[in-house]
């Protein structure tokens, strides 16, 4: 897991070799489209979350994210005028599968997002986008994750004619994942000691962050064992602000972009409880208890950055509960 973890800069590489006439063809697609779903399930939804505040921002298109594995409730209302957008590492997982065969047999265009070209998922669609960075052994899903929203923020700007602006812009992030990898690698280690035994962690975060808060969450509940949630930072206050006790973690990504000030409005409510506030910003303030820092970047690839220090704080978890991540139960 820390292995692929530390090799994102790299797998972002191999991501971006990608066919700009297809991602074109695709966005046409997408935007001709009556609705536009997005289906997959665990890290692969929250990505397509992403993808779903991208393309309703940049995109002007709206579209949903369906869990799979409750595909088939919805399936009434697919029509051959529907893109389902199917996202998945393995491309095998058996929930997507499902839903893709409902979505064909009611005539939609189905778009899959592999990682295994030769997958089941791949055969079924009609146009297949491979995230080509390396096969992924380690159980907890992260540099696919980062892949995935790649792709995302390639196919958004296709659909505004900017493919390659999108492109430079990508590889720009090589260097700012590296850097968020290696000012945070020790710091999170000496921090998963010091919270090793909590039992509840809070992740808060708003608008394209939302999904970020989510996936850490998952990484967290998977390879350590630990209850965690993540949560638009604004459903707080609406009975989970009951849980928040004093010393309790709560994780807040607020990056200095559209969410920051709302986001932050939300730490100092759970501050005021006596919550542990662990801030994932490019931006210090009083108001955190500890400081993740992030390199500063375009507002809308701070998910990109957000999500690798929560999963080193995934790993270093795990490992100082004495649990071993690439053996997760
Ligand atoms: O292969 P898939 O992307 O379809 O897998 C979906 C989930 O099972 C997967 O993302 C799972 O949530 C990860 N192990 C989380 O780290």
């Amino acid at each position: 897991m820390l292995k692929e973890i530390m090799e994102q800069p790299q797998a972002l590489e191999k991501t971006l070799h990608q066919d700009r006439r297809k991602f074109t063809d695709i966005a046409l697609d997408i935007l001709r489209a009556g609705q536009v779903i997005f289906t997959a399930c665990g890290t692969s939804r929250y990505a397509a979350l992403v993808g779903r505040y991208l393309f309703a921002k940049v995109g002007r298109k709206f579209s949903d994210v369906v869990i799979a594995s409750e595909f088939g409730y919805f399936a009434d209302a697919v029509d051959k005028n529907t893109v389902v957008i199917a996202v998945s590492q393995s491309g095998e997982t058996a929930d997507v599968v499902e839903g893709v065969k409902l979505a064909r047999d009611a005539g939609a265009k189905i778009i899959s997002i592999v990682n295994r070209p030769n997958s089941m998922l791949a055969d079924m669609s009609h146009h297949t986008i491979h995230l080509n960075c390396g096969p992924e052994i380690g159980v907890a899903a992260t540099k696919t994750f980062l892949s995935q929203l790649a792709v995302f923020y390639l196919l958004t700007f296709s659909m505004i004619n900017s493919f390659g602006k999108a492109r430079i812009q990508l590889r720009d992030m090589y260097s700012k994942v590296a850097e968020a990898l290696d000012c945070n690698n020790d710091r999170l280690n000496k921090l998963s000691h010091k919270l090793r035994d909590k039992n509840d962690f809070y992740y808060l975060a708003r608008g394209i962050n939302f999904a970020i808060a989510s996936e850490g969450a998952l990484k967290l509940k998977e390879i350590s064992y630990v209850h965690a949630e993540g949560m638009p930072a604004g459903e707080l206050k609406h009975g989970t602000l009951a849980l928040i006790e004093p010393g309790i973690p709560v994780i807040t990504i607020c990056p200095t972009d559209y969410t920051y000030n709302e986001t932050l409005n939300n730490a100092v409510e759970a501050k005021s409880r006596g919550a542990y506030i662990i801030a994932i910003s490019d931006k210090e303030s009083d108001i955190y208890d500890f400081w993740i820092k992030i390199p500063q970047v375009d507002e809308l690839l701070y998910p990109m950055i957000a999500v690798v220090p929560l999963q080193l704080l995934a790993y270093h978890m795990a490992v100082a509960r004495g649990y071993d991540p690439d053996k997760p139960r």
